[in-house]
């Protein structure tokens, strides 16, 4: 049994992996903001220790790691407004590693990065190895973080870990309910390629890869079949009876005053490649390829029949 400190507890990454923890028969602190969430009073019932703390108040994290033994950081923030964001992932994680390193007894940080700090990397395969170019405000966010931790593995053998983690999808982040709502919007071509991940094999990965990964390396987190954004929501549509997809300027979505990283992470592509992550944790995913979520969420059967 370890002793796993969570924070994002509350969010829908850090929810799923407080359970699988807690189901293992781990110990699991939940370092979140507001206690009286119901996500949070369920996992108190299932046995989550409750931390309240900000990870952008250092003073609240006197103590948070003291005695665990892996440490997930999965704040996040989506808009960018005021500099919160700036604040949660360079400001968060350089409070956390202080707070982790004070503790002493940590043999495992991992922060969960997105594929943004890469841009825009058109139709080449990204491996870790991939130039960081960030082309819009998240992802430039996202590398100063990344930075960050990486001076601390390196200066002080701080024990991080960063995952570049793909779109997340699974129940509660549903493609085909977002499609259906009208949601799923292509700026741009949509030949831009989009990395997907489960939400389960994103468990699988987070629970892993603290104890098996290499201290001080990146993974690259995303299925196996990277598809073109417009192949799988046509996919999708055609499925669902609907219409091909239409498509949207970028410019003309900016100039009508959209949120640059809305727009740039729709409409970047990034091709991950996913063999230091497979290797180095023996790793099997569920689902190889959001194609073969899509056969069980929309048969092909049903689909037949739907339209009979
Ligand atoms: N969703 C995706 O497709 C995707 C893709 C790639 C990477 N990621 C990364 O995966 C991680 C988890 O994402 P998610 O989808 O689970 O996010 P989420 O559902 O929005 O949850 C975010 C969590 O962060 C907490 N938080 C925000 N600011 C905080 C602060 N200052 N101090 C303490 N806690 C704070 C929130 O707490 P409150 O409840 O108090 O707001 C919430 O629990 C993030 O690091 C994200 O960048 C996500």
């Amino acid at each position: 049994m370890a002793y796993y400190l969570i924070a994002g507890a509350s969010g829908y990454v850090g929810s799923q992996l407080a359970e699988r923890l807690l189901a293992r028969g781990h110990r699991v602190r939940g370092l979140v903001r507001n206690p009286d969430s119901p996500t949070v009073e369920r996992l108190a019932a299932r046995g989550m220790c409750v931390w309240i703390g900000d990870v952008t108040r250092a003073e609240t994290l006197s103590g948070v790691a003291d005695g665990v033994d892996y440490v997930y950081n999965l704040t996040s923030r989506l808009a960018i407004e005021n500099g919160s964001v700036r604040r949660t992932y360079v400001d968060g994680n350089q409070n956390l590693i202080a707070a982790c390193s004070r503790a002493r007894s940590v043999r495992a940080y991992v922060f969960s990065s997105s594929v943004a700090p890469y841009g825009d990397a058109g139709d080449a395969l990204v491996s870790e190895d991939h130039p960081v170019a960030p082309s819009f405000p998240l992802g430039e966010v996202l590398a100063e973080a990344e930075r960050t931790i990486m001076g601390a593995a390196r200066d002080h053998r701080f024990p991080a870990i960063i995952l570049r983690v793909a779109a997340i999808y699974g129940p509660g982040r549903d493609p085909v309910e977002a499609v259906e709502s009208g949601m799923a919007t292509i700026y741009g071509d949509g030949r831009n390629y989009v990395s997907h991940i489960h939400i389960a094999d994103l468990v699988d990965v987070l629970e892993r890869v603290a104890v098996d990964g290499q201290p001080g390396a990146i993974y690259n987190v995303g299925d196996d079949e990277p598809l073109r954004q417009i192949e799988l929501l046509s996919e999708v549509r055609q499925r669902l009876g609907m219409v091909p997809p239409r498509t949207f300027s970028p410019a003309a979505a900016l100039a009508a005053g959209l949120d640059p990283t809305v727009i740039g992470t729709l409409s970047a592509s990034v091709r991950l490649d996913n063999r230091r992550l497979k290797h180095d944790l023996a790793l099997t995913l569920r689902y190889p390829s959001i194609r073969a979520w899509l056969d069980e969420r929309l048969p092909v059967d049903e689909v037949i029949a739907l339209g009979a």
